[in-house]
């Protein structure tokens, strides 16, 4: 793990110390290094700009972390943005995020969120159904627009990942599957049956937290047969095709994620060799990363309120956070690593769980968690949490939902404000 500490042993974000952040915007608290969201993003635009020569778009995948202020990286990176609620896409438009470079997903987006994406001429909408597809045409037609959409097709392909962040099988609630020709079909709907729609490309997403470059290759390889299949059949030229997000980092030493280069490289040239085979052109490729953007850029730090030791049984040390600012273990079983940040340096000597606050037996952040002893008042930092931690938050217990902070060379700044008591009952009547 890529972890930083200065002379009196302190654990440093951005430059900064993990005591001093604690200190200043209390805790807990995220702090997101912008120098590795940054990296990250450009690592994906110049491997692609090197491996691939056809056109390719990244597009981050704004589930992992939502907020305006990574929109506004997003439009200054020249990148496009995933967008998967109106809320999210809302959140977009009001930083002047480019409505063009939003694309809109979701296996059942809402009348509403549909009207808002078309009125503000998202680049493309991600259509999951045919019902869905229906809605759209007419939403176009009654704002007298033509929308552009893409298909969520289910590739058949097996990631080896957590069951909950698998979806490109054939029994997934996402998109449209090959193997029963719905896919087909609804292509051949599109283009005969509906004038406010242009068809521009087809999208694929298998899974998330995946460490091979294979299982994406094998879905590279499958979209672009359709892809064939479907000129063979319908005429229509497809080209544009996204491969979706999904690749995976590391939250433990044990993680060993194929570095991205590797893994541009070799699905680059899968693309091309595969296109070479099928005789097409090469298309627009589309990759929607979000884990891989964000998730090593963050850290949690909490406060330890007490450490109990359970002879022969457990050690517990509770924080003053947990399940609601990150339910990950409780929803995935995930594993993270922890240290004392204000005794970085020394020796792991003993295990615990690491509890929240939550009346629940299940709000552990970990529970075979390796760390220095502590004792209260020390500052626990948990690595790797940048994403879906944030995102994934909720006030249960009627916890207010801790700040976003934002380090890079030394200087830190607030980039969502910690939640008071009365942010939690003002919309109560
Ligand atoms: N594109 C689509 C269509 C997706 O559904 C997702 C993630 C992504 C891109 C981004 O995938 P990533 O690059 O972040 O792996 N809550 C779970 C992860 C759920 C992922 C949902 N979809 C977690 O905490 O691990």
């Amino acid at each position: 793990m890529d972890i930083k500490v200065n002379q009196t042993g302190e654990l440093t974000l951005g430059g900064i110390s993990a005591l001093k952040l604690a200190d200043q915007y209390q805790t807990p608290l995220y702090v997101m290094e912008e120098d590795k969201i940054l990296s990250a993003i450009r690592a994906y635009k110049d491997n692609f700009s090197k491996y691939y020569r056809g056109k390719a778009v990244v597009c981050y995948a704004s589930k992992a972390f939502c907020c305006k202020e990574m929109y506004r990286i997003c439009k200054r990176e020249d990148i496009c943005a995933d967008v998967v609620s109106g809320g999210e896409l809302a959140t977009a438009l009001s930083v002047g995020f480019p409505a063009e470079r939003a694309f809109f997903h979701g296996n059942n987006k809402t009348e509403d969120e549909l009207v808002l994406a078309v009125k503000s001429g998202v680049g493309i909408i991600i259509v999951d159904n045919l019902t869905e597809l229906e809605r759209v045409d007419k939403i176009s037609a009654s704002l007298g627009k033509i929308t552009r959409v893409s298909f969520r097709i289910k590739p058949g392909i097996e990631a080896h990942t957590h069951d909950y962040m698998k979806t490109g099988q054939i029994d997934s609630k996402f998109g449209l599957a090959l193997e029963n020709g719905e896919a087909l079909e609804a292509i051949r709907h599109v283009c005969s049956n509906y004038a406010h729609l242009e068809l521009i490309g087809l999208h694929s997403h298998i899974g998330s937290q995946i460490f091979d470059a294979e299982p994406f290759m094998d879905s590279a390889r499958v979209m672009l047969t359709f892809m064939k299949t479907v000129k063979e059949t319908t005429g229509k030229t497809i080209r544009h095709l996204s491969l979706g997000g999904g690749l995976g980092v590391k939250y433990t030493d044990s993680d060993t994620p194929m570095p991205l280069s590797e893994t541009i490289k070799m699905v680059s040239e899968a693309v091309m060799d595969e296109c070479g085979k099928l005789g097409l052109e090469l298309p627009e490729i589309a990759v929607e990363p979000g884990r891989s953007i964000v998730g090593e850029a963050g850290t949690t730090l909490y406060t330890v309120g007490s450490v109990k030791e359970i002879a022969d049984i457990r050690n517990y040390i509770a924080v003053d956070g947990g399940m609601t600012d990150n339910p990950r273990y409780a929803l995935y079983g995930s594993i993270y690593t922890v240290l004392i940040a204000n005794r970085a340096n020394e020796k792991k000597n003993y295990i615990a769980a690491v509890a929240g606050r939550c009346c629940e037996s299940g709000d552990l952040i970990g529970k075979d968690m390796e760390i220095q002893k502590p004792v209260p008042g020390d500052i626990l930092a948990v690595l790797t949490t940048g994403a879906y931690n944030y995102t994934m938050a909720s006030n249960y217990n009627r916890v207010p939902r801790p700040a976003v902070v934002f380090v890079k060379d030394g200087e830190s700044h607030i980039v969502v404000k910690r939640e008071t008591y009365e942010d939690l009952y003002h919309l109560d009547v």
